[in-house]
């Protein structure tokens, strides 16, 4: 038996037990004649005591050889501590050692392996087990193991049966790159890896499954952000004879339920906000309402006057900044050029400052009088001690623009709280998105998702116009999740794939099956995906999901740790019938 007990579970109520340990040595503290050494394992540390005079000569002489890291086995008595440590549950005892094994000795770490390290990211992720040894990583997995245990647990009990899909597949398109592995056993073929299991899932409701759900690994092939990996994990569902309203409802519930248990928080039933609402509210499909800097739109109250800039945008545009009207001339102008940076690209601000005394103050004075202004306040809900920013400009460019800098205020005021959560959801998205390059139309979600039938009519006037039974959940700023209500019938399926741009052949050779399976009865369904990893990160209370993540990928995607991704031998490329000519 390695241990009676782990490093984490002894109290002043085991005083005088015999117990064995075993873990790694943090660090020791050798004062000459006592020598005390911290335990760790997952669970805790527990203080070790050599004691000259009561410890055995040699286990105390061994004991002085302990580096940093090394593994080890002590049996010993449980006894009260002098200098207790309230911080720590072990706190109370230590234990006095009798007999001491080292099952394994360690070089030097890299860095120090404890809360605060002086390890950079590079170096921790590369000797990522290293990190997984400190807390903050270390509580991150777990905190990740208890959410994925309780959406298990949640829609096993709603009847949601698990149920794992391929990964050697073909392209299903989520609107990323696809990673492809190629075939030896049949050559010049590759299978690509799921961008989602969307197509099987449809295929297990075709299949009689009615409810469906999966924690699944998913790959993009995509640039890489704090919030994406080129592998992630979904949470993905699906279900049989359902409307968007059930869908709605079952999933929220899901998100309240990990609120309640995970986070002790109740949430009231989620606003539900449409895209163009959001995007003309927020500038942006995944707006964060912890807090208010609603867009109020100007073009009424400021084209009317001598002011070039302004009566020639397609939107002029503001927030008020609560509280900031005190702003002095140096943050304005380092606003201005934070918005004029080439991340953000608006090429000027308008500022209008809200005084006390109901009277305004802006950079434009010389064009808008007293009532012009009161007119701006009213619009974006300005308050005396406010500060109106305002942008100007083609209207997309200038929504996102204008979001960027709500975000940005919102943190510099910290308004954006990790400890609180507002979630909602935005329904209504629009089916087709136009790509400006190629100016085709691609499905904003994905081509299995059904229009609305109220907007058929528009697809062959105004495909732009038509809006889809689509929806997100948004938690705090991030899209958690997403999904729509499916086409189930083949002539709906095969017209899209014609409004997407594919030939008939090609939408055949690519997704034959699933339009074959809608000839045999395929019941009407629809479902969603969650983003594991961001949604635990939320939880967490942060935004980066890599820390959540056993071992990810760095921002060039690559796992440093393993060295991969890596070239493979001439041998291995012969036989996959792959040849490659680097000049
Ligand atoms: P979607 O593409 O919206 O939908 O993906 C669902 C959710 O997955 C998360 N996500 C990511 N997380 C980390 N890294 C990434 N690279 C990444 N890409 C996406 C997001 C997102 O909301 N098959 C559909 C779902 C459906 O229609 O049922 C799908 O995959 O949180």
């Amino acid at each position: 038996m390695y241990r009676s007990h782990n490093c984490g579970e002894l109290n002043a109520s085991n005083i005088n037990t015999e117990v064995t340990l075993a873990g790694w040595v943090q660090k020791s503290r050798d004062k000459g004649f006592m020598n005390w050494v911290d335990l760790r394992d997952r669970y805790g540390i527990t203080q070790l005591i050599f004691d000259e005079s009561r410890t055995d000569k040699t286990v105390f002489e061994l004991a002085k050889t302990l580096g940093r890291e090394f593994v080890i086995q002590v049996k010993g008595t449980v006894i009260e501590r002098e200098a207790k440590n309230k911080n720590i549950p072990t706190g109370e005892i230590e234990i006095l050692v009798s007999e001491l094994t080292i099952l394994n000795s360690a070089i030097t770490p890299p860095f120090t392996i404890e809360d605060e390290t002086d390890g950079g990211e590079d170096i921790r992720m590369k000797y990522r087990y290293l990190d997984i040894r400190r807390n903050p990583v270390k509580n991150s997995l777990l905190f990740r193991h208890k959410v994925a245990m309780e959406v298990r647990k949640y829609l096993s009990d709603l009847d949601f049966c698990e149920v794992e899909t391929p990964y050697l597949i073909k392209s299903t398109p989520e609107g990323a790159r696809d990673f492809v592995v190629p075939s030896r056993m049949n050559e010049g073929q590759f299978y690509a890896l799921p961008q989602s299991p969307q197509t099987f899932k449809q295929l297990l409701m075709v299949g009689g499954m009615d409810k469906y759900f999966q924690i699944v690994k998913c790959f993009r092939d995509e640039d890489l952000r704090a919030d994406r990996q080129p592998e992630f994990t979904q949470i993905d569902c699906e279900m049989a004879f359902v409307e968007q309203e059930d869908i709605l409802n079952i999933f929220e519930g899901l998100t309240r339920h990990l609120l309640k248990e995970i986070k002790g928080i109740e949430v009231d039933k989620f606003p539900r906000i449409t895209y163009d609402y959001a995007m003309k509210t927020y500038g942006n499909d995944k707006p964060d309402i912890r807090f208010g800097m609603k867009f109020g739109e100007l073009n009424e109250f400021a084209q009317h006057k001598e002011f070039p800039v302004f009566n020639s945008a397609e939107l002029v545009v503001g927030i008020a900044v609560p509280g900031a009207g005190n702003y002095t001339r140096k943050e304005i102008d380092g606003l201005i050029d934070w918005v004029k940076r080439p991340q953000v690209g608006a090429s000027g601000m308008v500022y209008v400052k809200c005084n006390e005394d109901g009277t305004y103050k802006s950079s434009v004075d010389k064009f808008y009088d007293q009532d012009d202004l009161a007119n701006w306040a009213k619009a974006t809900e300005a308050n005396p001690g406010d500060m109106i920013f305002v942008l100007s400009g083609p209207a997309n460019k200038t929504r996102a623009q204008l979001s960027a800098l709500r975000m940005e205020l919102a943190t510099r005021l910290g308004l954006r709280n990790p400890e609180e959560f507002a979630p909602l959801w935005v329904v209504d998205f629009p089916l087709l998105e136009l790509d400006e390059e190629s100016g085709r139309y691609h499905a904003m979600h994905h081509p299995f998702t059904s229009p609305k039938p109220e907007d058929m009519a528009l697809l062959e006037t105004e495909p732009g116009k038509v809006r889809a039974n689509a929806y997100d959940m948004v938690l705090n700023g991030n899209e958690i999740g997403g999904g729509s209500i499916r086409i189930h019938d083949k002539a709906t399926q095969q017209l899209m794939f014609k409004y997407l741009g594919f030939t008939e052949e090609e939408a055949k050779a690519q997704f034959g099956f699933l339009m074959d399976a809608f000839q045999f009865g395929a019941p009407p369904h629809g479902g969603l995906a969650f983003g594991l990893d961001r949604l635990v990160a939320i939880l967490g209370g942060q935004e980066t999901i890599r820390d959540f993540i056993a071992f990810p990928k760095n921002n060039s995607g690559r796992d440093v740790m393993i060295d991969a991704p890596a070239a493979i031998d001439d041998a291995q490329l012969k036989e996959l019938h792959i040849k490659v000519d680097i000049a």
